[in-house]
C-alpha cells in the first residue's frame, strides 16, 4: 500500500499546512480519493460551531471495515493485521492475518445479526484486550451498529450509567481478564450493571479465564457458540457479508454514527463523545501515517487499552485502514517484570512504539536494569500520548530507549478530536523536548486569554520550559487552546444531548472549539501543552472529572462534602488529593479512608481513587457558597505560603487549618 499524502518534507509540512488552511475543501477530497467510497460525496464540508454542526463527504456512502479489512486481502491477505501478544510471555502469540480477520469480523457480523442487531444498535463492549475485542469492534462497525467500548478498569455503576446513558441492547463481554497477576471477573461487574437494567436483551460472552460466570437462560450467550452457528451459516448463505469480489458490510452514510466513547468533562457524569464514519477514518488514518511515518511492513506498538480513545484510533482504525501491522499487548508494563515492553519490542522487532508519559516515568524508575540484554534495535519511531511529558522523562525515553537516533513524537490530542491534532512529524517536522510543536494540516490552533481574545505574545526573561531561548529572551504566547475549524476527526456531538456539547466545547469562546488545555506557543510556532485548565483531572493518562470523583465521595454515608483537586505526582502525572467533611462515626481516619476508596472503586472504578484523603472541618468557601479551588490546589501542591486574595472567604479561618493538616 502506499500513501500518496504521506508528507516527506518539512517543505511539503509547510505547502500542505497551507493549502489545508487556503482550501480545505480541495485538500481534504485529495486525501479521501485514497480510501474506499461505495458512493463518492457530494460536497467534502459543511459547518459552523455555533449550533455546532459539522459535516465531512457528505453524501458519501462507505464501510470503515472494508477500508480497514476489504480492500487490503488481494495485496496483504497473508499479511498480519494483528499480532496479539498475551499477558503470560509464555502463551502462544497469536498472529491475525488481513484475511483472517476479515473472516473474523464477518462472522462477527453474522453472530450480531443473528441475535438481532441492526444498524444504529447500541453495543457495548467490556473485554479485555484480546483479539476478539477487536474482531467485536469490527463486527459492529461492518453492520453499522454503534460500539461502545467501556475500559475494564471502570466500576458495575459506571457501566450501567452509560448503558442507560446510551440505551445499550446488547453487550459483548469476557468471563474474565488477566492483566498482569490480576484476573478480573469482567462478566461479574456486567452482572452488577445489568440489576435493574431495561434495555439489554443479550449478553455475548467470549471465554478467556475460564472462571466462573453466571449464564443467565435467555439473556446470555456463549461467543463460541454463537461464532459457530454465524460461520455455518456464513458458510451456506452467500451473504452480503462477504461477498464474491470487492465492497462489504452495511452501507453507511459519511455521518453516520460509528462509535460511542464516553469520556469525563468538568461537570456531571461522562458524556458519550460521538464520532461518525468517513471523517473519523480520513482523520486517523492520515495521522498515523504522517506522525509516524509508517512504511508498509513496519510494526507498531501501540501501548494503550482499547478501552481509551488512543486504542481506537491508532491500535485498531488508524493502522488497519493504513494496511500495517499492529501489535496488541493484553498485559501490563510491569509484569512478569518491568523489562516487558522490551522483551515485546525485542521479541516482535518491533518497529514504532507509542506509549504514555506515565508508562515512561514509570519504567524510568526502575533504571537500567530491565533493559540490560533487550535488543531494542529495531524501533525506528518513539512517540508518547496523553499528559504532558517532562523533559526528565522525554530525554530517558530518546536516550535509553530509542538510543538518539528514534525521532520522538510528543502527539497532543483528545477523545473529542479522533486523532492527533498537535505534532511533530517524525523525522520530518523538528522535535522539541516537552513540546508538541505545530499542528497537523487542517488544524488551526489559536490561544486565547479568559474574554476570548487572541493572546499575545510576551517576552519572557527566562526561557520557557524546553525552549532554547535566544539572549535576551523569548517571545512566548500563553493561554487557553482552541481550534479555530473543523477537522475531519472532530466531535460531532454528545449521545442523546446536542446541547450539551455545544456547551461543553463550542460555548465558552464564540466559533471556536476550546479543548479545557492551556498552552504556550514560541516563536517559530511550536505549541507546549501545559495541562488542563478546567476541572478534570489527567491521572497517569487517565481522564477524571474532579466533580466525578467528589460525587463518588459524597455517596460514602458518612460524608458531607469534599472537594478534589490535583496535584502533582512523581509517576501518575497528577494525583486525586480530597478534602473531605466527615461526620460518620465508624472506625478511625485510617479506617474511614478506607471506607471512602471503597466507595470510589464501587461508584466510578479504582483508577478515580484518591492518592490523598484529608480530613477537615470546613472547606473554603465564598459569600455565594463556591468552593476556592485555587486555595484547596496551592495547599495540595505543597504551596503552604501566601493563598492569595482570601478576603472574600466566608471564614478565612479554615485555610489555616487545612494548612496544618496538609498530608
Ligand atoms: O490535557 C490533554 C491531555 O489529555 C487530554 C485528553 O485526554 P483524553 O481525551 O483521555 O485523550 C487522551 C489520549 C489522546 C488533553 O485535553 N493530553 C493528551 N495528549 C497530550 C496531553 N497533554 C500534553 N501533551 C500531550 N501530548
Amino acid at each position: 500500500m502506499s500513501y500518496p499524502f504521506q508528507i516527506k518534507s518539512l517543505e511539503q509540512y509547510h505547502r500542505d499546512y497551507k493549502q489545508s488552511v487556503e482550501d480545505p475543501e480541495k485538500f481534504w477530497a485529495s486525501v479521501a480519493e485514497n480510501f474506499q467510497w461505495k458512493k463518492k460525496w457530494d460536497k467534502v464540508l459543511d459547518w459552523n460551531f455555533k449550533e455546532p454542526k459539522v459535516e465531512w463527504f457528505i453524501g458519501a456512502k462507505l464501510n470503515i471495515t472494508e477500508n480497514c479489512i476489504d480492500r487490503h486481502l488481494k495485496t496483504l491477505g497473508d499479511k498480519p493485521a494483528i499480532i496479539w501478544e498475551p499477558n503470560n510471555p509464555e502463551e502462544r502469540v497469536r498472529l491475525v492475518t488481513y484475511n483472517r480477520l476479515h473472516k473474523r469480523v464477518c462472522q462477527v457480523a453474522q453472530m450480531l445479526k443473528n441475535n438481532g442487531v441492526k444498524k444504529g444498535d447500541r453495543v457495548c463492549i467490556y473485554m479485555g484486550m484480546v483479539p476478539e475485542l477487536a474482531y467485536a469492534i469490527l463486527g459492529c462497525a461492518r453492520i453499522g451498529a454503534i460500539h461502545s467500548v467501556i475500559f475494564g478498569g471502570f466500576s458495575a455503576q459506571s457501566i450501567a450509567d452509560r448503558l442507560d446513558d446510551a440505551k445499550a441492547e446488547y453487550i459483548i463481554t469476557c468471563d474474565g481478564a488477566y492483566r498482569g497477576g490480576k484476573d478480573i471477573p469482567l462478566k461479574a461487574v456486567i452482572d452488577d450493571a445489568l440489576v435493574g437494567n431495561k434495555t439489554v436483551k443479550k449478553v455475548i460472552v467470549y471465554t478467556r479465564t475460564r472462571i466462573p460466570v453466571s449464564m443467565i437462560k435467555g439473556r446470555d450467550l456463549w461467543w463460541e457458540d454463537e461464532m459457530d452457528r454465524a460461520e455455518e451459516m456464513l458458510e451456506i448463505n452467500d451473504s452480503s457479508l462477504i461477498p464474491p469480489s470487492g465492497g462489504g458490510g452495511a452501507e453507511m452514510d459519511a455521518e453516520d454514527p460509528l462509535f460511542i466513547l464516553y469520556t469525563s468533562g468538568s461537570t456531571g457524569k461522562p458524556k458519550g463523545v460521538v464520532h461518525t464514519c468517513a471523517g473519523y477514518m480520513v482523520w486517523t488514518t492520515y495521522t498515523f501515517v504522517n506522525v509516524f511515518q509508517y512504511n508498509p511492513g513496519d510494526i507498531h506498538f501501540c501501548t494503550a487499552d482499547i478501552g481509551w480513545v488512543t486504542g481506537h484510533s491508532y491500535i485498531l482504525y488508524g493502522p488497519l485502514a493504513a494496511g500495517a501491522t499492529s501489535l496488541m499487548f493484553e498485559g501490563i508494563p510491569t509484569w512478569p517484570d518491568a523489562g516487558r515492553f522490551w522483551d515485546i519490542v525485542d521479541k516482535h522487532k518491533v518497529n514504532i512504539l507509542y506509549t504514555a508519559p506515565t508508562a515512561i516515568r514509570s519504567l524510568m524508575g526502575f533504571g537500567s536494569e530491565p533493559l540490560k540484554g533487550k535488543d531494542l534495535s529495531s524501533l525506528k519511531i518513539l512517540g508518547t500520548v496523553g499528559e504532558p511529558i517532562n523533559e526528565e522523562a522525554w530525554h530517558w525515553y530518546d536516550e535509553n530507549i530509542g538510543k538518539k537516533k528514534c525521532p520522538v513524537v510528543d502527539t497532543w490530542w483528545q477523545t473529542e478530536t479522533g486523532g492527533a491534532l498537535i505534532s511533530n512529524l517524525a523525522g520530518v517536522t523538528p522535535a522539541k523536548p516537552s513540546w508538541a510543536t505545530l499542528p497537523m494540516p487542517g488544524v488551526q490552533p489559536v490561544l486565547v486569554d479568559e474574554n476570548g481574545n487572541e493572546a499575545s505574545p510576551e517576552l519572557h526573561s527566562q526561557p520557557s520550559p524546553g525552549s532554547v531561548a535566544s539572549e535576551g529572551g523569548a517571545l512566548v504566547t500563553s493561554g487557553n487552546l482552541c481550534i479555530k475549524a473543523p477537522w475531519p476527526g472532530i466531535i460531532r456531538t454528545t449521545w442523546g444531548d446536542h446541547e450539551r456539547c455545544r456547551q461543553n466545547y463550542f460555548a465558552t469562546y464564540p466559533n471556536l472549539y476550546f479543548t479545557g488545555d492551556g498552552a504556550l506557543k514560541d516563536e517559530q510556532g511550536n505549541y507546549r501543552i501545559t495541562g488542563r485548565v478546567d476541572d478534570v483531572l489527567n491521572v497517569s493518562g487517565h481522564r477524571i472529572g474532579t466533580a466525578e470523583v467528589e460525587n463518588a465521595i459524597n455517596m460514602h454515608a458518612g460524608v458531607v462534602e469534599s472537594a478534589v483537586v490535583g496535584y502533582p505526582h512523581d509517576v501518575k502525572g497528577q494525583g486525586i488529593y480530597a478534602y473531605v467533611i466527615y461526620n460518620g462515626h465508624h472506625g478511625d481516619e485510617d479506617l474511614r479512608r478506607k471506607d471512602i476508596l471503597q466507595t470510589v472503586t464501587r461508584i466510578i472504578g479504582a483508577i478515580a481513587k484518591p492518592d490523598k484523603i484529608q480530613f477537615v472541618s470546613g472547606l473554603p468557601k465564598t459569600r455565594s457558597g463556591k468552593i476556592m479551588r485555587r486555595i484547596l490546589r496551592k495547599i495540595a501542591e505543597g504551596e503552604t505560603g501566601n493563598q492569595g486574595d482570601t478576603t472574600t472567604l466566608l471564614d478565612p479561618g479554615v485555610v489555616e487549618e487545612i494548612k496544618n493538616g496538609r498530608l
